[in-house]
């Protein structure tokens, strides 16, 4: 029996979409949701539902229970996530699963010198919790989602002609959020993979430079960026009454860009995947064309 966490997010639906692509039957598959109305979209499926919140440690060893693998997807809670993340390594641990294969991030950089610190010391503790039960472990630390490229660019940059970020000529190796879970399925349908850290990235890392050169090509217009410091740049998000949590977290993951954070080389996702992992060029032309 597979379980995969946060079944109801982006991710854990992709994750088991392709797991039953890749041959597992879907009563083989349990979804955890915290939420029970969200139970319908598992159950056509033949999917098992099993109820469970990070912040309850009973209903985790409970839900558990007879769990061979569990992909263990990171909470999408900054706050309290080191105690939710520490329940669920304690119930994998409290019911025997054999294996978890943990949804972490791209680490190149000591946390004590990161500027989103603040995340990567969650996934390091967690990494650490995990490889102190004994239990096999795989570590996915998964790339920048791609897919969020539109949300740091802003939604007026066609209007605008601009893109404004405090990234500097930083690149990022960003890959797609679904070829992710791909690469996920894939780890937990095939072997070999015990006790393993695989960093998943893309191909080539592209700067914002880059970035404003192909959606200037895919739409036709002049789009142009420009790197200013975190304080103006926080300055003009405050102005445009962008909320204060988005313009920490903006900057926050620009200046890690900035600082080389999100670069790194490797070809494990390709590997994993048997094929290149879509470019940031292929996905842009998919939105702004
Ligand atoms: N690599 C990256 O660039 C990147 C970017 C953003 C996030 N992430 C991480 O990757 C994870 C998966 O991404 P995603 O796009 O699938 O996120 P998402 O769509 O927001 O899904 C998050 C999932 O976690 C569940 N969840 C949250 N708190 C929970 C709790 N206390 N107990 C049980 N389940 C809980 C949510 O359940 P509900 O449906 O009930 O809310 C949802 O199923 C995120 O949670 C985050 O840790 C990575």
């Amino acid at each position: 029996m597979i379980l995969v966490t946060g079944a109801t997010g982006v991710f854990g639906k992709n994750a088991i979409a392709q797991l039953i692509q890749k041959g597992v039957q879907p009563s083989n598959i349990s979804a955890l949701i915290r939420n029970p109305e969200k139970a319908d979209f598992f159950e056509e499926k033949g999917i098992q539902v099993k109820i469970g919140d990070y912040t309850d440690y009973d209903s985790l060893v409970l839900a558990f229970k007879g769990v061979d693998k569990l992909l263990f997807v990171s909470s999408s809670t900054i706050e309290d996530r080191d105690a939710q993340h520490l329940n669920v390594v304690n119930a994998a641990k409290a019911v025997g699963i054999h294996h978890i294969v943990y949804t972490s991030f791209i680490r190149n950089t000591e946390i004590e010198n990161s500027a989103i610190s603040f995340l990567q010391d969650s996934h390091l503790k967690t990494e650490n919790w995990i490889k102190e039960t004994g239990i096999n472990y795989t570590f996915l630390q998964n790339a920048l989602y791609m897919d969020l490229l539109p949300m740091f660019i802003g939604e007026k940059v066609l209007e605008s002609g601009r893109i404004m970020l405090p990234a500097k000529l930083g690149k990022s190796n960003a890959v797609l959020r679904e070829e992710l879970a791909e690469a996920a399925a894939i780890v937990l349908t095939s072997k070999g993979h015990e006790n393993k850290v695989y960093p998943l990235v893309n191909n080539k890392g592209v700067d914002y430079t880059e970035i404003a050169t192909y959606i200037s090509e895919i739409s036709g217009k002049t789009i142009k960026y420009v790197s200013p410091s975190p304080e103006e740049y926080q300055e003009t998000l405050k102005k445009h009454g962008v909320p204060s949590e988005y313009i920490q977290l903006f900057t926050a993951f620009s200046i890690a860009q900035a600082n080389g954070e999100l670069e790194l080389t490797n070809n494990t996702l390709e590997k994993l995947l048997g094929r290149k992992p879509t470019t940031p060029k292929a996905f842009l032309e998919k939105i702004y064309s």
